[in-house]
Protein backbone atom coordinates (compact mmCIF):
# COMPACT_ATOMS: atom_id res chain seq x y z
CA UNK A 1 0.00 0.00 0.00
CA UNK A 2 1.22 3.31 -0.89
CA UNK A 3 2.38 5.24 2.45
CA UNK A 4 -0.28 8.18 3.32
CA UNK A 5 0.60 12.33 3.62
CA UNK A 6 -0.68 14.46 5.73
CA UNK A 7 -0.31 18.35 6.67
CA UNK A 8 -1.06 21.13 8.63
CA UNK A 9 -1.32 24.24 6.45
CA UNK A 10 -1.03 27.95 8.13
CA UNK A 11 0.34 30.86 8.34
CA UNK A 12 2.96 31.29 10.65
CA UNK A 13 3.43 27.75 11.11
CA UNK A 14 6.96 26.94 11.99
CA UNK A 15 5.75 26.40 15.49
CA UNK A 16 3.28 23.95 15.25
CA UNK A 17 3.13 21.15 17.48
CA UNK A 18 0.81 18.99 15.01
CA UNK A 19 3.55 17.11 13.06
CA UNK A 20 4.58 16.33 16.48
CA UNK A 21 1.68 15.05 17.70
CA UNK A 22 1.06 12.86 14.71
CA UNK A 23 4.24 11.78 13.74
CA UNK A 24 4.35 10.22 17.51
CA UNK A 25 0.80 8.66 16.71
CA UNK A 26 2.11 6.82 13.81
CA UNK A 27 5.73 5.68 14.97
CA UNK A 28 3.51 4.14 18.28
CA UNK A 29 0.91 2.33 15.52
CA UNK A 30 3.77 1.36 13.05
CA UNK A 31 1.63 3.33 10.39
CA UNK A 32 3.43 4.05 7.06
CA UNK A 33 2.54 7.85 6.97
CA UNK A 34 3.89 10.78 7.15
CA UNK A 35 2.78 14.59 8.54
CA UNK A 36 4.96 18.15 7.38
CA UNK A 37 4.08 21.77 8.42
CA UNK A 38 3.09 23.33 5.15
CA UNK A 39 2.98 27.16 5.20
CA UNK A 40 0.54 28.94 2.66
CA UNK A 41 0.22 32.92 3.11
CA UNK A 42 -3.41 34.57 3.51
CA UNK A 43 -4.52 35.03 -0.18
CA UNK A 44 -2.89 31.77 -1.56
CA UNK A 45 -5.15 29.17 0.14
CA UNK A 46 -6.58 28.16 -3.98
CA UNK A 47 -3.52 27.57 -5.56
CA UNK A 48 -2.16 25.74 -1.83
CA UNK A 49 -5.16 23.28 -2.02
CA UNK A 50 -4.52 22.47 -5.74
CA UNK A 51 -0.92 21.68 -4.89
CA UNK A 52 -1.90 19.04 -1.90
CA UNK A 53 -4.31 17.43 -4.29
CA UNK A 54 -1.14 16.96 -6.81
CA UNK A 55 0.53 15.05 -4.46
CA UNK A 56 -2.55 13.10 -3.15
CA UNK A 57 -2.69 14.46 0.59
CA UNK A 58 -4.77 11.88 2.56
CA UNK A 59 -5.79 14.41 5.05
CA UNK A 60 -4.69 18.02 6.54
CA UNK A 61 -5.49 20.24 9.19
CA UNK A 62 -6.18 23.95 9.09
CA UNK A 63 -4.97 26.48 11.44
CA UNK A 64 -4.53 30.38 11.21
CA UNK A 65 -5.84 32.43 8.81
CA UNK A 66 -7.46 29.99 6.96
CA UNK A 67 -10.34 28.09 9.22
CA UNK A 68 -13.10 30.06 7.36
CA UNK A 69 -11.66 30.26 4.14
CA UNK A 70 -11.33 27.16 3.72
CA UNK A 71 -15.23 26.27 3.84
CA UNK A 72 -15.36 27.17 0.11
CA UNK A 73 -12.89 24.72 -1.33
CA UNK A 74 -14.56 21.57 0.50
CA UNK A 75 -17.05 19.43 -1.57
CA UNK A 76 -18.87 17.98 1.58
CA UNK A 77 -18.76 18.70 5.35
CA UNK A 78 -19.77 17.45 8.56
CA UNK A 79 -22.12 18.66 11.12
CA UNK A 80 -20.05 20.41 13.15
CA UNK A 81 -17.82 22.19 10.73
CA UNK A 82 -21.23 23.76 8.88
CA UNK A 83 -23.10 24.39 12.41
CA UNK A 84 -19.13 26.33 13.12
CA UNK A 85 -18.68 28.02 9.90
CA UNK A 86 -14.87 26.84 10.11
CA UNK A 87 -12.84 24.17 9.48
CA UNK A 88 -9.77 22.60 11.13
CA UNK A 89 -9.17 18.77 9.57
CA UNK A 90 -10.00 17.75 5.58
CA UNK A 91 -9.92 14.21 4.05
CA UNK A 92 -9.17 13.44 0.69
CA UNK A 93 -10.78 10.90 -1.66
CA UNK A 94 -9.71 11.16 -4.81
CA UNK A 95 -10.17 14.74 -5.36
CA UNK A 96 -13.62 14.92 -3.30
CA UNK A 97 -12.60 17.24 0.18
CA UNK A 98 -14.66 16.38 3.26
CA UNK A 99 -14.36 19.20 6.12
CA UNK A 100 -14.65 18.60 10.03
CA UNK A 101 -14.14 20.48 13.02
CA UNK A 102 -12.25 18.71 15.78
CA UNK A 103 -12.31 21.86 18.08
CA UNK A 104 -15.73 21.66 19.75
CA UNK A 105 -15.04 18.02 20.52
CA UNK A 106 -11.70 18.55 21.28
CA UNK A 107 -12.79 21.50 23.47
CA UNK A 108 -14.81 18.99 25.38
CA UNK A 109 -12.71 16.19 25.49
CA UNK A 110 -10.48 17.28 28.78
CA UNK A 111 -13.74 18.35 30.35
CA UNK A 112 -15.13 14.36 29.63
CA UNK A 113 -11.90 13.16 30.71
CA UNK A 114 -12.15 14.70 34.32
CA UNK A 115 -15.88 13.45 34.64
CA UNK A 116 -16.99 17.02 35.13
CA UNK A 117 -20.76 17.37 34.75
CA UNK A 118 -21.12 20.52 33.24
CA UNK A 119 -24.77 20.94 32.29
CA UNK A 120 -27.10 24.03 33.88
CA UNK A 121 -23.41 25.93 34.41
CA UNK A 122 -22.92 29.48 33.80
CA UNK A 123 -20.37 30.01 31.81
CA UNK A 124 -17.92 33.20 31.02
CA UNK A 125 -16.46 32.96 27.64
CA UNK A 126 -13.94 35.37 27.07
CA UNK A 127 -13.71 36.38 23.43
CA UNK A 128 -15.01 35.76 20.69
CA UNK A 129 -13.28 35.03 17.50
CA UNK A 130 -13.04 31.61 15.47
CA UNK A 131 -11.91 29.40 18.33
CA UNK A 132 -14.79 31.00 20.64
CA UNK A 133 -17.26 29.34 17.76
CA UNK A 134 -16.61 26.23 18.52
CA UNK A 135 -16.31 26.62 22.13
CA UNK A 136 -19.92 27.90 22.20
CA UNK A 137 -21.10 25.45 19.76
CA UNK A 138 -19.41 22.78 22.36
CA UNK A 139 -21.44 24.44 25.44
CA UNK A 140 -24.79 24.28 23.33
CA UNK A 141 -24.04 20.55 22.56
CA UNK A 142 -23.52 19.83 26.34
CA UNK A 143 -26.64 22.26 27.11
CA UNK A 144 -25.03 24.81 29.68
CA UNK A 145 -27.28 27.42 31.67
CA UNK A 146 -26.46 30.55 30.53
CA UNK A 147 -23.30 31.95 28.49
CA UNK A 148 -21.61 35.29 29.09
CA UNK A 149 -19.31 36.37 26.46
CA UNK A 150 -17.00 39.30 27.77
CA UNK A 151 -15.36 40.07 24.35
CA UNK A 152 -12.90 43.63 23.95
CA UNK A 153 -14.94 44.70 20.59
CA UNK A 154 -18.66 44.63 22.11
CA UNK A 155 -19.92 44.30 18.39
CA UNK A 156 -17.98 40.82 18.03
CA UNK A 157 -18.95 39.68 20.79
CA UNK A 158 -22.34 40.53 20.33
CA UNK A 159 -22.40 38.72 17.11
CA UNK A 160 -21.45 35.41 19.07
CA UNK A 161 -23.79 35.53 21.41
CA UNK A 162 -26.31 35.86 18.73
CA UNK A 163 -24.87 32.85 17.79
CA UNK A 164 -25.42 31.28 20.96
CA UNK A 165 -29.11 32.16 20.78
CA UNK A 166 -29.58 30.52 17.59
CA UNK A 167 -28.16 27.83 18.30
CA UNK A 168 -30.67 27.06 21.31
CA UNK A 169 -28.59 28.87 24.40
CA UNK A 170 -29.18 31.78 26.62
CA UNK A 171 -26.78 34.40 26.57
CA UNK A 172 -25.96 37.29 26.41
CA UNK A 173 -22.90 39.52 25.52
CA UNK A 174 -20.51 42.62 27.50
CA UNK A 175 -17.59 44.24 27.49
CA UNK A 176 -13.98 42.54 29.14
CA UNK A 177 -13.82 45.77 31.30
CA UNK A 178 -17.72 45.21 32.49
CA UNK A 179 -16.58 41.96 33.96
CA UNK A 180 -14.48 43.54 36.94
CA UNK A 181 -14.78 41.19 39.65
CA UNK A 182 -17.96 39.14 38.68
CA UNK A 183 -15.62 35.94 37.94
CA UNK A 184 -16.84 34.44 40.87
CA UNK A 185 -20.37 34.37 39.68
CA UNK A 186 -19.43 31.45 37.28
CA UNK A 187 -18.82 28.28 36.95
CA UNK A 188 -16.89 28.00 33.85
CA UNK A 189 -14.26 30.44 32.95
CA UNK A 190 -12.75 30.01 29.77
CA UNK A 191 -10.01 32.41 28.00
CA UNK A 192 -11.03 32.01 24.14
CA UNK A 193 -8.43 34.97 23.16
CA UNK A 194 -4.65 34.92 22.24
CA UNK A 195 -3.50 37.11 25.38
CA UNK A 196 -0.98 34.94 27.55
CA UNK A 197 0.82 33.92 24.34
CA UNK A 198 3.04 36.66 24.88
CA UNK A 199 3.22 36.20 28.67
CA UNK A 200 0.81 39.30 29.51
CA UNK A 201 -1.01 39.13 32.77
CA UNK A 202 -4.45 37.72 32.68
CA UNK A 203 -7.06 39.73 30.86
CA UNK A 204 -9.59 39.69 33.72
CA UNK A 205 -9.11 39.18 37.48
CA UNK A 206 -10.17 35.98 39.12
CA UNK A 207 -10.98 37.28 43.00
CA UNK A 208 -13.16 35.05 44.60
CA UNK A 209 -13.77 32.16 42.44
CA UNK A 210 -12.71 28.42 44.29
CA UNK A 211 -11.72 25.16 43.97
CA UNK A 212 -14.96 24.46 42.63
CA UNK A 213 -14.68 26.90 39.80
CA UNK A 214 -13.56 25.62 36.23
CA UNK A 215 -10.82 27.64 34.56
CA UNK A 216 -9.88 26.99 31.15
CA UNK A 217 -7.13 28.63 28.94
CA UNK A 218 -6.52 27.60 25.15
CA UNK A 219 -3.49 29.27 25.02
CA UNK A 220 -0.96 26.77 24.76
CA UNK A 221 2.48 28.48 24.76
CA UNK A 222 3.15 28.80 27.32
CA UNK A 223 1.94 26.41 29.17
CA UNK A 224 1.75 28.14 32.71
CA UNK A 225 -0.42 31.44 31.74
CA UNK A 226 -0.95 34.16 34.22
CA UNK A 227 -4.26 33.54 33.89
CA UNK A 228 -3.66 29.94 34.93
CA UNK A 229 -1.52 30.61 37.30
CA UNK A 230 -4.10 32.94 39.22
CA UNK A 231 -6.51 30.07 39.06
CA UNK A 232 -3.93 27.70 40.50
CA UNK A 233 -3.82 30.41 43.48
CA UNK A 234 -7.39 29.76 44.04
CA UNK A 235 -7.13 25.77 43.80
CA UNK A 236 -9.34 26.02 41.20
CA UNK A 237 -9.96 23.23 38.58
CA UNK A 238 -7.57 23.89 35.73
CA UNK A 239 -7.93 23.25 32.14
CA UNK A 240 -4.31 23.82 29.85
CA UNK A 241 -4.72 24.43 27.00
CA UNK A 242 -2.59 21.74 25.54
CA UNK A 243 -5.54 19.28 26.76
CA UNK A 244 -7.70 21.15 23.72
CA UNK A 245 -4.70 21.00 21.06
CA UNK A 246 -4.39 17.14 21.99
CA UNK A 247 -8.07 16.66 21.95
CA UNK A 248 -8.56 18.05 18.37
CA UNK A 249 -5.81 16.21 17.20
CA UNK A 250 -6.72 12.62 18.50
CA UNK A 251 -10.51 13.44 17.15
CA UNK A 252 -8.61 14.06 13.33
CA UNK A 253 -6.40 11.34 14.26
CA UNK A 254 -9.25 8.86 14.09
CA UNK A 255 -11.54 10.85 11.67
CA UNK A 256 -8.34 9.67 8.81
CA UNK A 257 -7.23 6.52 10.41
CA UNK A 258 -10.79 4.53 11.86
CA UNK A 259 -8.64 3.52 14.76
CA UNK A 260 -8.78 4.51 17.59
CA UNK A 261 -5.50 7.13 18.40
CA UNK A 262 -2.74 6.36 20.76
CA UNK A 263 -3.49 9.07 23.35
CA UNK A 264 -0.75 8.89 25.63
CA UNK A 265 1.88 9.10 23.00
CA UNK A 266 0.47 11.86 21.41
CA UNK A 267 0.54 13.27 25.16
CA UNK A 268 4.19 12.35 25.07
CA UNK A 269 5.10 14.67 22.15
CA UNK A 270 3.07 17.34 22.63
CA UNK A 271 4.67 17.81 26.03
CA UNK A 272 8.13 16.98 24.80
CA UNK A 273 7.65 19.93 22.20
CA UNK A 274 7.55 22.88 24.99
P1 LIG B 1 -8.93 32.78 16.98
O1 LIG B 1 -9.37 32.27 15.64
O2 LIG B 1 -7.67 32.14 17.47
O3 LIG B 1 -10.01 32.78 17.99
P2 LIG B 1 -9.33 35.54 16.30
O4 LIG B 1 -10.49 35.10 15.51
O5 LIG B 1 -8.39 36.54 15.75
O6 LIG B 1 -8.46 34.30 16.73
O7 LIG B 1 -9.90 36.06 17.71
C1 LIG B 1 -9.11 36.67 18.62
C2 LIG B 1 -9.91 36.99 19.90
O8 LIG B 1 -9.00 37.48 20.86
C3 LIG B 1 -10.96 38.09 19.75
O9 LIG B 1 -12.00 37.89 20.66
C4 LIG B 1 -10.16 39.34 20.09
O10 LIG B 1 -10.95 40.43 20.53
P3 LIG B 1 -11.58 41.50 19.48
O11 LIG B 1 -12.84 40.88 18.95
O12 LIG B 1 -11.83 42.70 20.29
O13 LIG B 1 -10.54 41.70 18.43
C5 LIG B 1 -9.34 38.81 21.23
N1 LIG B 1 -8.12 39.56 21.48
C6 LIG B 1 -6.97 39.50 20.77
N2 LIG B 1 -6.02 40.29 21.32
C7 LIG B 1 -6.59 40.88 22.41
C8 LIG B 1 -6.14 41.80 23.42
N3 LIG B 1 -4.89 42.29 23.41
N4 LIG B 1 -7.00 42.16 24.38
C9 LIG B 1 -8.26 41.68 24.42
N5 LIG B 1 -8.75 40.80 23.50
C10 LIG B 1 -7.93 40.41 22.51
Amino acid sequence: MMSKSFAVIGDPIDHSLSPNIHSAAFREMSLDSSYIAYRIPKGELEEGIEGLKKIKIYGFNITIPHKIEMMQYLDKMDEACSLIGAVNTVTNKDGILKGYNTDMDGFLEPLKKRKLVIANSKVLLIGAGGAARAIVAGFAKEKVKSITIANRTLENGNRLSEFAKMIGLNSNSIEIKQVKDTAKDYDIIVNSTSVGLRNEPSIISLQGINEKTIVYDIVYMPMNTDFIKKAKEKNAIVIYGYEMLLGQAVRAFEIWHGVEAPYNAMKKALLGGF
